[in-house]
């Protein structure tokens, strides 16, 4: 994982969407890896991986996971244009808001969602309960009640990221 520096530069006019929630930030190699191996767990044929990264930024995440699990397939939506005017790798990003997304078609979400004001986590959480089925990886601790309704945890693993050792939980939907 290299986390482009110019990921944190922004366009001024991407600020309306809220500094907090443009916070920018991504697993380290060592990290990554340790995703690789818990995603092997929970879903053992990577060709029933069909992921998607809420907030993706030049998609170098999902670069590095298609290329690690063979067979699996991965996308990614980014609010910032100017992140997703970054990538130069092959891989399917588009410009456009998470909450916009219709997250059925898939069966892995990955939200490191950390960042994002209350207001928007909650409305991601209700979301990804009410129209998603499969793996939800969230970096937050989820709070909201339809969430535990319809979730349950799997296993909370450190993983390493740029500003330190985070607790990423796995749900089953
Ligand atoms: C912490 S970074 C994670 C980058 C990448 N997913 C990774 O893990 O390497 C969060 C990204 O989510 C984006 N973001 C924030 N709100 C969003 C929204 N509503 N829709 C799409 N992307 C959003 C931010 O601009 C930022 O690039």
């Amino acid at each position: 994982m290299q986390c482009n520096p110019a990921l944190f530069v922004l366009d001024p006019a991407e600020l309306r969407y809220g500094l907090e929630n443009l916070t920018y930030g991504s697993l380290t190699t060592r990290g990554m890896r340790t995703m690789v191996q818990r995603l092997k767990v929970h879903i053992p044929d990577p060709e029933q991986m069909e992921g998607l990264d809420l907030g993706c930024g030049d998609g170098e995440l999902i670069y590095h996971l298609q290329n690690e699990l063979p067979g699996s397939r991965w996308w990614g939506v980014e609010l910032c244009g100017s992140r997703v005017a970054k990538q130069h790798r092959p891989v399917f990003i588009w410009e456009g808001d998470m909450l916009d997304e219709n997250y059925r078609d898939y069966t892995v979400l990955h939200a490191d969602n950390l960042c994002l004001e209350e207001r928007i986590a909650e409305q991601l959480e209700t979301k990804v309960a009410r129209e998603f089925q499969g793996l939800y990886i969230t970096y937050r601790t989820p709070t909201t009640p339809v969430f535990f309704r319809n979730a349950r945890l799997l296993e909370s693993v450190p993983m390493e990221a740029t500003w330190g050792v985070h607790n990423v939980h796995f749900y089953r939907i």
